[in-house]
């Protein structure tokens, strides 16, 4: 493994002397989730030191990159038409285009970039995303198009070089694809079969970023809490160990399974002052009848004692989740089962996601799909509770005191700042630059709907 890294630091050394004094960017576009942005940080990480530099304008770009997400929605078509838009710019500027990430990994997808769009570079996977530099080499050399696409469980490769876009935050990816299978995710299907980093390998690069003077680590995977370490190394001990490493302050994790949180983790939850107390725990489904289609193996009863388990375990611990509406064979007395776990759950905040067909996938071939206008119609009603809910949790924050870390200006108002609570709450607050990257309290004087604001 540890060659064929070496080989790819070959290539961009190779690039970058090609590339010497041009002054070339490059772009990127990432689409989905924070597995994805993190691999885009490698991708960016690799490009550096090919000699791109990055750039927000796309149509000044020499080099092109897209990473795709597969998982919701019908995210080709907006693809496809980005894709499109390329076609002038590749003519007139000769910028390379490669196209990575989940969409890579469908066959129907690739063949329509081969027949419609066949002036894109290099089509990478998700197990192939290493060899960009190599891939890039063959372009700039003989300039033949490339499909560097695999369909087996891709190793795991350290020591790529990495780009990170924040000086505070740093998410680490732990280990890779998903066992589960889902009825209703193409995830399983795209990354493989889950494969854990090594202990070692994680732990020195959490201690790097501790050094460059990051704060924050988010561990991430599809199902965290069935990563193996090896040795009997499980992901409590990861937990106990990052909260060792001096100079990060806080420890968050996305995403657990529900069915694998055992008492071990629980308890490293508690132990551990800079593990978050706010844990993302997808419910999907508050009926035990579409759980089961949707082969989750937990019922409502089960997450739902979960969840007083670790309230009685942790103190002032909250919730967040993700929720799937229109699930095949969603009934009105399903959905209601859904509604009332929110009730009671009082999540901190929960993404809702309408239920969208994956080709391959087991629910896509059920025959009670439900109509779009029921599908709407229910989401709308969820996010009305979601949404009351969060208004009156956010009441509750009012005239306490808040440990915050200081994330940068704010986005709507210079003059301001914003950081996160501990329970991932966004606070907008005056103050100084210099409290950038540190951690703070602050006050609470009010609330709206998607932040609060605070005084120190
Ligand atoms: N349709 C809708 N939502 C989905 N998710 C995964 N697959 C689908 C799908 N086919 C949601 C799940 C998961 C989150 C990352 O995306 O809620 O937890
Ligand atoms: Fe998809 Fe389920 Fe795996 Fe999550 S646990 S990635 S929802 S199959």
């Amino acid at each position: 493994m540890k060659n064929e890294i070496e080989e790819q630091y070959k290539y961009m050394e190779k690039i970058a002397k090609i590339n010497e004094d041009k002054q070339l960017t490059y772009a990127i576009y990432t689409m989905g989730c924070q597995l994805n942005e993190n691999d885009s940080e490698k991708i960016c990480g690799m490009l550096e030191n090919m000699g791109y530099h990055k750039t927000d304008e796309v149509k000044q770009a020499d080099f092109v990159v897209f990473n795709t997400c597969c998982v919701r929605e019908n995210a080709e078509d907006k693809l496809f038409g980005k894709i499109g838009e390329m076609k002038r710019q590749k003519e007139e500027r000769g910028t390379i285009l490669a196209i990575g990430g989940c969409m890579m990994q469908e066959k129907h997808i690739v063949d329509k970039l081969h027949k419609s769009y066949p002036f894109v570079d290099i089509i990478f996977g998700t197990h192939t995303l290493h060899k960009l530099p190599e891939d890039t080499y063959h372009i700039l050399e003989k300039r033949n198009k490339i499909e560097d696409v695999i369909d087996i469980d891709g190793q795991i490769y350290e020591g790529l070089p990495i780009k990170r876009n924040d000086n505070s935050k740093a998410s680490v990816t732990i280990m890779y694809g998903c066992n589960n299978f889902c009825t209703y995710c193409i995830v399983p299907y795209v990354r493989g079969r889950e494969r854990s980093r090594k202990p070692s390998d994680i732990l020195q690069e959490i201690k790097d970023l501790a050094n460059e003077g990051y704060k924050e680590i988010t561990l991430l995977g599809q199902n965290v809490n069935s990563y193996d370490g090896g040795d009997g190394y499980k992901f409590s001990n990861l937990l106990y160990d990052v909260n060792k490493i001096e100079g990060i302050e806080k420890i968050r994790f996305v995403s657990p399974h529900p069915k694998d949180f055992k008492d071990d983790v629980i308890k490293a939850i508690y132990d551990c002052d800079k593990v978050s107390k706010i844990i993302h725990l997808p419910l999907q489904s508050g009926s035990t009848k579409v759980l089961k289609e949707m082969n989750r193996r937990y019922t409502k009863e089960q997450y739902l004692e979960l969840v007083e388990k670790m309230r009685k375990s942790i103190p002032n611990v909250v919730f967040s989740t993700d929720i799937i509406v229109g699930f095949p064979g969603e009934t009105e007395e399903d959905f209601e089962d859904t509604l009332d776990v929110v009730k009671k759950v009082n999540f901190e905040q929960v993404f809702m996601f309408i239920y969208s067909r994956r080709v391959g996938t087991v629910a896509d071939k059920m025959e009670n799909q439900i109509p779009e206008e029921v599908k709407h119609e229910r989401f709308d009603r969820l996010k009305a509770l979601v949404e009351s809910q969060i208004e009156e949790n956010n009441k509750k924050y009012i005239g306490t005191v808040q440990k915050v870390l200081v994330e940068g200006k704010s986005k709507n108002n210079e003059n301001m700042l914003t950081g996160r609570t501990d329970s991932n709450k966004v606070v907008i607050f005056e103050g100084k630059e210099e409290w950038i990257n540190k951690v703070i309290e602050l006050k609470i004087v009010s609330e709206h709907m998607w932040y609060l604001k605070g005084e120190i």
